[in-house]
């Protein structure tokens, strides 16, 4: 019985299955060779895709029973609710119930399921003890908000779906952690060990590894050194005898900054191994990550198919910034409240910053706050120092760029408006690059790009944009910065330049004619020696 899209989906019932399934100890292929089905329909089951037919599901029902799956003393009850969650047409065969209930555990049957479990089994006595966890340094969150549908995908990759790897993408602050720490608690009972790590102070790969055995299998550390071959393998054989979450937080603090981003940096290779032996080899395992940055060495192993995935973490929704706000105690109309959230783009750690600011500046009035203008100052110009300093020279020219023109524009335009022509390679990879760290996102006509709000005000702020004091007026622009590898300029705006408003004062910073757009400003002067 198929359900018609994705929409659908009856998420409810392919955990239960999953979770019957797990308590019988059986793999996907083990119940399906017992049912006399296909592996692929006990996916769809457990992906909430399809329903079993009701011969299946009888001869699934009756081997639970066979194995006592189903609470002591409320089977039947736990079978009828089995049957009414598989939308079946027919009632439950009622006699049958009863006949199947009163019958002795057939050893027959145990056998054969013992023989099914086979080498990838998954303890029964385990799942139902419950997970060994390790949650080393895991963020506490209190209260997540939003993130429903990034919840349920990500749980569908890990748990129904078995993916090996799985990353979790995004901006400094956008809530990756957040959600990893989440999910792990929503999946953890799926697996028989948890181990979360953050790589925030850059271990090694040796010593990670050595951490992980030490949770996973000590007896083997405690002979002495173990070469780093010897750790890569033992990992191995653990991911395939034992179902383990690993979560690893934070990856980008691995990876090369610059041009060569999403490379491993010096030192940290093992790490490359680590991730493809992870992605490319059969295990029963996971490996969830978190990093601003994609690692490269798994983009091609990527794919809806795969079993490596990768999900980009959008802005939280208006409803969950709402409620983030009004925990913060952070009060205003809805138009004030809209505008905070819009200027800081839906980041979660951004309006933290800034509700803490207001609390403690405004009375926890946001329309004051609003008034004095400046929206990038403090923790949030710190979170943004750190992703602008890792970028190579194009791409915080690009960004400069988008922040002058401020608006949408395609890969075209962005070339014509650099007169000092890169290839065009060059340049799409700088874009991708900076998609790649979630810094510029799609506009809304097809091929277009622009900033995030509050990557725009910060890259409008470092060029020396215009700024406002409280009340109002316009400041002079910042001569501090200088663009790299070009000279400090003069600049006269021409027409348009009223409206273009802050940007003006960037042109400062250009070389001549660097602008051909014309859209706002037009470059009169060139720049001095
Ligand atoms: N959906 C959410 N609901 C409530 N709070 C959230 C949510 N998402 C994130 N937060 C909070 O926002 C802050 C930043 O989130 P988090 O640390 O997960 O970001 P991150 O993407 O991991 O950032 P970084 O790249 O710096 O590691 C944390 O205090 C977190 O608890
Ligand atoms: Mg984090």
């Amino acid at each position: 019985m198929k359900r018609s899209s994705y929409r659908e989906q009856d998420y409810a019932f392919g955990q239960l299955v999953l979770t019957l399934r797990t308590r019988i100890g059986l793999t996907q292929a083990g119940l399906a060779d017992l049912l006399g089905v296909s592996r692929h329909a006990v996916v769809e089951w457990e992906a909430g895709q399809s329903y079993p037919r009701a011969d299946h599901l009888k001869a699934f029902i009756a081997l639970g029973v066979q194995q006592r799956i189903f609470a002591t003393g409320r089977e039947a009850e736990d079978i009828r609710a089995l049957w009414h969650a598989a939308h079946q047409k027919v009632l439950l065969d009622e006699p049958w119930l009863q006949g199947l209930l009163a019958k002795p555990p057939s050893p027959r049957v145990t056998a054969t399921v013992a023989q099914a479990r086979g080498a990838k089994a998954v303890s029964t006595s385990q799942a139902l003890r419950g997970p060994r966890v390790d949650w080393g340094d895991a963020p506490d969150v209190p209260s997540l908000y939003g993130r429903q549908r990034e919840m349920a995908t990500l749980a569908q990759w890990v748990v129904q779906e078995r993916c090996r790897v799985v990353s979790v993408l995004g901006l400094g602050g956008i809530g990756k952690s957040a959600l990893a720490v989440s999910l792990m608690h929503q999946v953890a009972s799926h697996f028989e060990v948890v181990i979360w790590r953050s790589l925030r102070d850059a271990p090694t790969c040796e010593a990670l590894l050595e951490d992980c055995l030490q949770v996973l299998a000590p007896e083997v550390l405690r002979d002495g050194s173990v070469s780093l071959e010897r750790r890569f393998s033992l990992l191995l054989e653990c991911m395939r005898r034992t179902r383990v979450l690993l979560v690893l937080d934070n990856l980008e603090t691995l990876l090369e900054e610059g041009q060569r981003t999403g490379h491993l940096r010096p030192g940290y290779e093992g790490y490359a191994r680590l991730l493809r032996q992870m992605a490319e080899t059969e295990h029963q395992s996971c490996l969830l990550l978190t990093s601003r940055e994609k690692p490269g060495d798994l983009v091609p192993l990527e794919g809806k198919r795969e079993p490596v995935r990768a999900l980009r973490l959008a802005r939280l929704d208006a409803d969950a910034c709402q409620q983030l706000l009004a925990e913060r105690e952070v009060a205003g109309s809805a138009a004030d409240q809209a505008r905070l959230i819009e200027a800081y783009a839906g980041n979660p750690q951004a309006l933290n910053i800034i509700a803490q600011t207001i609390v403690d500046l405004f009375a926890g009035e946001i329309a004051p706050f609003l008034e004095q203008g400046e929206v990038v100052f403090g923790g949030v110009r710190k979170l943004l120092d750190e992703q602008y300093a890792r970028l190579a020279d194009l791409e915080q020219m690009v960004l400069h760029w988008l922040a002058i023109v401020r608006e949408p524009v395609t890969l075209g335009e962005l070339r014509a408006l650099l007169v000092m022509p890169r290839p065009s390679g060059e340049l799409l990879e700088a874009v991708d690059r900076l998609r790649q760290r979630s810094l510029i996102e799609h506009g809304q006509h097809p091929g277009s790009f622009t900033l995030q709000s509050v990557v725009l005000e910060y890259v409008t702020t470092r060029l020396g944009g215009e700024r406002r004091d409280r009340a109002g007026t316009a400041c002079a622009p910042d001569p501090a910065w200088t663009f790299p590898g070009s000279r400090q300029g003069v600049y006269t705006a021409g027409q348009g330049a009223a409206a273009a408003g802050s940007r003006a004062g960037m042109f400062s910073a250009y070389p001549p004619g660097a602008y051909s757009g014309g859209r706002a400003v037009t470059l009169a002067a060139r720049p001095t020696a």
